[in-house]
């Protein structure tokens, strides 16, 4: 499942002010939760909004995106893909975040959207929005390895 955000006024306000406690809180927790319900996933933040790729056994994945619902930390969640894929993705990524450029988020979300299947090259013209999101997460998580004291998450 895939969604786009925009992050509340509250955390920006501490991320603002340098207090950026809160938002490692909130992935310390993200992490925790999805170790315990087989989620795994990333979450791209550009400063305004979020974009998170989460994938698990179904019931996971319900479970997760009700907490994200009702996290006040963020708002206007809009859902841009869910469907099912044959094999995890990111098995070792539990909740990764990585910080993007508003410009590579904001042509990851207005992508054409419509499946997980990925057809092309991230840069290629007819790339649908999921090679692009592979691509732009590929360039970035590259630079380091998995994060440390993560293990895969259990199997399907
Ligand atoms: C952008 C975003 C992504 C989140 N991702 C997850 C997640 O993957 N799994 C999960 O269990 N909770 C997730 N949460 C919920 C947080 O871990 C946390 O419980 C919540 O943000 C705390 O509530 P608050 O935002 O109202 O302070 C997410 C919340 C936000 C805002």
């Amino acid at each position: 499942m895939v969604y786009v955000s925009e992050v509340s006024d509250t955390l920006r306000g501490d991320l603002l002010g340098l207090r950026s406690g809160k938002f490692q809180e909130l992935a310390d927790d993200a992490t925790r939760f999805n170790r315990d319900v087989g989620v795994s996933g990333f979450l791209l933040f550009d400063d305004i909004r979020f974009l998170q790729y989460l994938e698990s056994p179904p019931d996971g994945v319900d479970v997760a995106l009700s907490r994200v619902l009702g996290a006040s930390s963020h708002h206007h969640v809009i859902e841009l893909q869910r469907g099912t894929v044959a094999d995890r993705r990111v098995p070792y990524w539990l909740m990764r975040w990585l910080p993007v450029e508003v410009k590579d988020l904001t042509e990851v979300a207005m992508s054409a959207w419509g499946g997980f299947k990925v057809r092309d090259d991230g840069k290629a013209l007819k790339a649908t929005a999921i090679d692009r999101l592979i691509f732009l997460v590929s360039r970035r998580a590259l630079r380091g390895a998995a994060q440390p004291g993560l293990s895969r998450v259990k199997d399907v």
